[in-house]
């Protein structure tokens, strides 16, 4: 049985990179499920038959490259179509349809078929793996998220006024906590893990502490 580390949490509260340092540091696999909706919306621009647009979904693949994910479509490296602001409001806007979510359950499911796996999304450790060995919840104050996520959009070029940063982070946490189906929330047996005040070193080593005190490797 293939062990599995979930990370849930709001948007831009680090769960990517810790996710990132994890399996870098485990060897094990990687599931951005955020990808795999913004890939979703990213296939519905030019596609309207679910059918194919799962079939392509089944095809991402991610790799890490640098200490970045890339998101790998047929081997062509789809990631700069997908972390657009645009493109994440669209994700946020799909992720509440039923339909979506069953299309997508399956397929994150099959990422821990064949490696170990370390998750990070909304739902990982409430929805789509119950039964992780160890499940974190990481979140930070969202104006230190909207702080994070647009110097990350301005290393891509992308600028973006702060003001519509926070409001956009706020909106769209709101809407993935108060959605019906899937929301957003801190299971009892997951670990909180606060990032407000704290870099992605201290937040790793305080990852991998658990890791030791619950014995999962
Ligand atoms: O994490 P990221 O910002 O890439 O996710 C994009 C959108 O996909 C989120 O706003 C959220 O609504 C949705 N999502 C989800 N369930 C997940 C991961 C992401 O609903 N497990």
């Amino acid at each position: 049985m293939n062990k599995i580390i979930t990370i849930d949490g709001p948007s831009a509260s680090g769960k990517g990179t810790l996710a990132i340092l994890l399996a870098d540091r485990l060897n094990w696999r990687i599931l951005d499920s955020g990808a795999l909706y913004r890939a979703f919306a990213y296939f519905s621009i030019s596609e309207d038959d679910q059918r194919l647009i799962e079939q392509n979904l089944r095809k991402i693949s991610f790799n890490i490259v640098d200490g970045s994910i890339q998101v790998l479509f047929e081997n062509e490296d789809i990631s700069m179509h997908l972390r657009t602001e645009e493109t994440a409001i669209q994700a946020s806007k799909i992720s509440s349809l039923s339909s979506t979510r069953e299309i997508l359950l399956p397929i994150q499911r099959f990422f821990s078929e064949t490696s170990n796996l370390i998750a990070d999304g909304r739902d990982m450790g409430s929805v789509v793996f119950p039964d992780a060995n160890l499940k974190f919840f990481l979140d930070a104050a969202p104006e230190v998220r909207a702080k994070r996520r647009h110097l990350e959009l301005q290393k891509r070029g992308q600028e973006v006024n702060m003001h519509d940063l926070i409001n956009d982070i706020v909106e769209r946490d709101k809407k993935d906590r108060t959605r019906e189906l899937s929301p957003l929330i801190k299971t009892e047996d997951s670990i909180l893990l606060d990032s407000t005040n704290l870099d992605q070193e201290s937040i790793l080593s305080e990852a991998l502490q658990h890791i030791k005190e619950r014995n999962i490797l």
